[in-house]
């Protein structure tokens, strides 16, 4: 494992420093959590610990990856990324200060489709320049802009339903993408895709990204996509009280071509590597998680 131990993590992550790939980075991270645990009250009033004691920061134009099984913590850690979760114990830093209700400095693309089905792809984006104040006719020519740097200049005027599974997601991309968030918090947003439009989405985002980095967290199931478009492959162990089990640095050479990348036979190490950590908690989850 390039990376450091889970411990030994946590106990740089406490001397306010964290190593990445074997380097000590000082504060100055885009989003850092701190010894973050994160509770549920279930019916009944009893308590349920989706995440315990993660220290994880990313930096400022770099792209984080996080992977695990399912129902491990993966959305919950973004969700506390994005203040929509408070959590039970830990700390939340943006930018180096202290998170207090939502996280005004990230965009976060959802599993989910999230447009509203009664606009067009263009006041789709538009609308998310509304709580700047930007002027409607402002908003809807940088819609239109957004509109194309995602291909679609010609789909401006259809609405959600009248749009691929994948042409949405570049709707979405575009919405997320026109507030210009420092910190983008992504959430399988791949998932319902097929196999090659995945890989498509994937290069575009890389793209878009490479053009003006911003911090990036990017949850998925599918470590080869983890490995192809991150700098660093995080590994959540199975719940309950989830933890981070290891971290990978992925020093394979940029620009990448998703779906080129995968043939190289470093790419091939990394995933080996990666997955035999995985591989084990993937287990535990399918067992009904650790005794
Ligand atoms: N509001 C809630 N109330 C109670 N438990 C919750 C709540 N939200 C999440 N959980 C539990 O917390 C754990 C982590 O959930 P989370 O959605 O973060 O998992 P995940 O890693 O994103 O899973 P998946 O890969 O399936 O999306 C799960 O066991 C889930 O059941
Ligand atoms: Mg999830």
């Amino acid at each position: 494992m390039v990376g450091q131990s889970a411990a030994e993590g946590r106990k740089a992550g406490r001397a306010g420093m964290r190593l990445v790939g074997g380097t000590a980075l000082a504060h100055g991270e885009a989003v850092r959590l701190d010894g973050v645990s994160i509770a549920f009250t279930l019916k009944g009033g009893k308590r349920y610990v989706a995440v315990e004691g993660i220290d994880l920061a990313v930096m400022p134009g770099e792209f984080v990856a996080v992977v695990g099984p399912t129902g491990s913590g993966k959305s919950t850690l973004l969700n506390a990324a994005a203040g929509l979760l408070k959590p039970a114990a830990g700390s939340v830093t943006v930018f180096s200060s202290a998170l207090s209700g939502l996280n005004g400095r990230a965009g976060y693309l959802f599993q989910a489709d999230a447009l509203m089905p009664w606009k067009t792809a263009l006041d789709n984006v538009a609308v998310a320049l509304e709580p700047q104040k930007v002027p409607r006719a402002e908003a809807l020519a940088r819609a239109r802009e957004w509109l194309a740097k995602v291909g679609l200049a010609t789909f401006v005027d259809r609405y959600p339903h009248m749009l691929s599974g994948g042409q949405r997601k570049r709707v979405a991309l575009a919405q997320m993408l026109i507030r210009d968030p420092e910190i983008l918090l992504m959430d399988e947003p791949f998932g319902p895709l097929d196999a090659q439009t995945r890989q498509i989405m994937g290069n575009l985002l890389l793209e878009l990204w490479a053009a003006n980095r911003k911090a990036v967290m990017f949850v998925t199931h599918d470590l080869e996509e983890a490995i192809a478009l991150a700098d660093r492959v995080v590994v959540l162990s199975a719940g309950p009280a989830a933890r981070i089990v290891g971290e990978f640095k992925v020093d394979l050479a940029r620009p990448r071509d998703i779906s080129e990348i995968r043939l190289e036979p470093h790419f091939h190490a990394l995933y080996k590597e990666i997955w035999s950590c995985l591989r084990v908690e993937v287990s535990r989850a399918y067992a009904g998680g650790p005794a």
